[in-house]
């Protein structure tokens, strides 16, 4: 199947679509993302991979990862002014550059929802940059809304 989990061996790899989506970030808000992939951001998939509530999905096509899905199970307890909340959350999402708008997300996408319904999961959730509107396309084309946003002015 092109869609399923990551293999261990396959975190090298992982961490070269997640140097692309660094990258993507730093040249879109360099006043917050630095250039460059330090070995800490390097070493995270090793956290994410240790973290039984995180699983890395992939996309391999002829035998290439094209794109890769960090999803992140997340359990609020209620509190006195908030219901509990369960959802998944894409903490991280990205499809290699050379294989952008050949359907490789939309397949991720689909394997995610199957992931959530099979594991009684009722809603996926996300947030990304407001200059990166290729993924708001991306992200609106799959049936996802904003449902709160981070607002910022210059002084
Ligand atoms: C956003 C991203 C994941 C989309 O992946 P993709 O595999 O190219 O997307 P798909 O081919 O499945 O696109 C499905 C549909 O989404 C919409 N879409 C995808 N990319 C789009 C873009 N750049 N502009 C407008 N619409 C877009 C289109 O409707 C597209 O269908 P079409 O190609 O038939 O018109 C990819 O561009 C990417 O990895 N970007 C860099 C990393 C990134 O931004 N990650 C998200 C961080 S929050």
């Amino acid at each position: 199947m092109p869609v399923r989990f990551a293999k261990k061996n396959e975190l090298e790899r992982v961490n070269e679509l997640r140097r692309q989506v660094h990258e993507l970030h730093a040249a879109g808000r360099p006043d917050i993302f630095k250039p460059g992939f330090p070995p800490e951001l390097r070493d995270h998939v090793d956290t994410i991979w240790n973290d039984p509530g995180q699983e890395i999905v992939v996309n391999e096509r002829d035998g290439f990862l094209c794109g890769y899905a960090v999803l992140h199970r997340i359990n609020k307890p209620e509190n006195p002014f908030m219901h509990k909340r369960d959802y998944l959350d894409i903490d991280e999402f990205g499809v290699d550059e050379a294989f952008r708008r050949t359907k490789v997300a939309t397949e991720m996408m689909a394997f995610i929802r199957a992931y959530a319904k099979e594991n009684g999961i009722q809603r996926i959730g996300l947030n990304m940059w407001e200059f990166n509107q290729d993924a708001l396309a991306f992200y609106e084309t799959m049936g996802f809304a904003t449902y709160r946003r981070y607002m910022e002015t210059d002084v």
